[in-house]
């Protein structure tokens, strides 16, 4: 057999051809073939011992790893796939972990891993946390992937979502959402897990959030246990007569049974609920912030005295694309459009939804109003045993620019040193109780 010299050009290329080889079969995440892809985190059930993760699966049967450490040895198959807008939703549901723990996770094929993320678990002491609620994130990606970069930049325990994601649904729609959804991931790689609620833009598929999210609860309503605090999602869309495309012709022949249905389990839950500090969050307003929306008065009637009753402290509305605080309020049918202040017992209505939808006027200010404004936000509201803090995000609106990115952000140790820490160069809506509305429990 013929010699080749170790520096002849012969055996220079064999080498080169060898180490190409080599390189192509290694898991390569930046391979331009998809193996997975949109990436998200949702909590269905107990936040300080599950966590739902969803993707899209290209190719390939995908094994999830996971663990306390980057090691990541334990493994999963997807529990449920499901073939919807144009997607193969891969969903995994992890229980039994450790609460206030860090959880690394990646999405295996036997050629391709995904690159490493980590979410953290709700604590089960009396820890302070922050949490975002916003809606309202359809029809102007760039205003929403603003608020997608200042997610990253927060760290949230969990991002509460209050509806309209996406126009109208469409495969087109969700997949571009989703994709720009990576966008809220820390430089570190820490995601950031979504309470979903169902907005009217979610109307034409009664399933929708169940399909993309696995929301175990077709109707989308659920209860949330964190350690001194209880949230509640409601689904406005469930209101006879409120809503369109499907869920029009549902209640035709379903008449109020949803509705009553998720009403009733609300109060049952609300009976028993022994949390001090409670807070509700869902789409349409009792009492839009807009002229041209109609009034909830089926959601006054049947919720408000209910908020009231059980001392739910703070209500997240959305729907209207615009912003507002109320003095905490009291249902009254002599106080105007049904309300009178009680700063004592009262609930605080705050909103109402604008993360990149087309801004609204706000023309509608009532007496009980503390301020208003148009402008595309989100909150961010620390929650502590006894109190909460609401700030106001604002990201610009279509006129004005925003450099999301700009903000620094927040380290991990930084927020495991002093979980109340918010990053610094946030643009907070000054209102006029100032850049923090506080809700204290009383005694
Ligand atoms: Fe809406």
């Amino acid at each position: 057999m013929k010699k080749i010299k170790i520096n002849s050009p012969k055996y220079l290329m064999l080498l080169s051809i060898l180490l190409v080889s080599v390189a192509c079969h290694q898991p390569n995440v930046s391979s331009k073939e998809q193996y997975s892809d949109k990436y998200r985190l949702v909590w269905n059930s107990d936040p300080k011992s599950t966590m739902t993760i969803a993707w899209n699966q290209y190719q390939g049967k995908p094994l999830l790893y996971y663990g306390r450490t980057q090691e990541m040895n334990q493994s999963i198959t997807p529990q449920r796939v499901v073939k919807y807008r144009g997607m193969n939703n891969n969903f995994v549901r992890l229980t039994h972990l450790e609460a206030d723990s860090k959880y690394y996770f990646k999405v295996c094929t036997q050629n391709n891993c995904s690159k490493a993320m980590y979410f953290k678990t709700a604590p089960n002491t009396p820890k302070p946390f922050t949490f975002i609620a916003g809606g309202d994130s359809r029809s102007i990606p760039r205003g929403r992937i603003r608020g997608n970069i200042l997610v990253s930049k927060i760290r949230p325990l969990f991002i509460a979502h209050g509806g309209d994601y996406t126009k109208s649904g469409t495969a087109n729609e969700w997949q571009r959402w989703l994709d720009e959804w990576q966008q809220t991931t820390s430089a570190d790689g820490r995601m950031y897990p979504l309470l979903v609620t169902h907005g009217n833009h979610e109307n034409k598929d009664h399933a929708m959030l169940n399909k993309l999210f696995d929301v175990p609860n077709v109707d989308v309503y659920s209860k949330m246990d964190f350690n001194f605090l209880s949230l509640y999602t409601l689904n406005t869309e469930l209101e006879p007569t409120v809503g369109y495309y499907d869920m029009v012709s549902k209640e035709k022949w379903n008449k109020h049974k949803k509705w009553d249905a998720q009403t009733a389990w609300f109060k049952k839950e609300l009976e028993q609920d022994k949390q001090k500090l409670k807070v509700v969050s869902y789409h349409r307003p009792l009492r839009p912030h807009k002229k041209s929306k109609a009034e909830g008065r089926l959601r006054y009637a049947e919720w408000s005295p209910l908020f009231y009753k059980y001392g739910i402290k703070l209500a997240i509305e959305c729907d209207s694309h615009l912003v507002k605080y109320t003095y905490p309020l009291k249902p009254d049918l002599l106080g105007e459009e049904g309300f009178v202040i009680d700063k004592e017992k009262g609930t605080t209505f705050i909103g109402e939804g604008s993360w990149g939808a087309p801004t609204r006027k706000n023309d509608d200010d009532k007496s009980w109003t503390l301020d208003s404004g148009s402008f595309w936000q989100f909150k961010l509201i620390t929650a502590m045993p006894n109190k909460l803090e609401i700030r106001t995000v604002k990201f610009g609106d279509e006129n004005r620019d925003y450099d999301a990115k700009s903000v620094k952000e927040l380290t991990q140790k930084e927020q495991d040193l002093k979980p109340t820490r918010i990053p610094k160069g946030l643009d907070l809506w000054d209102s006029k109780v100032g850049k923090v509305l506080r809700l204290e429990l009383g005694i």
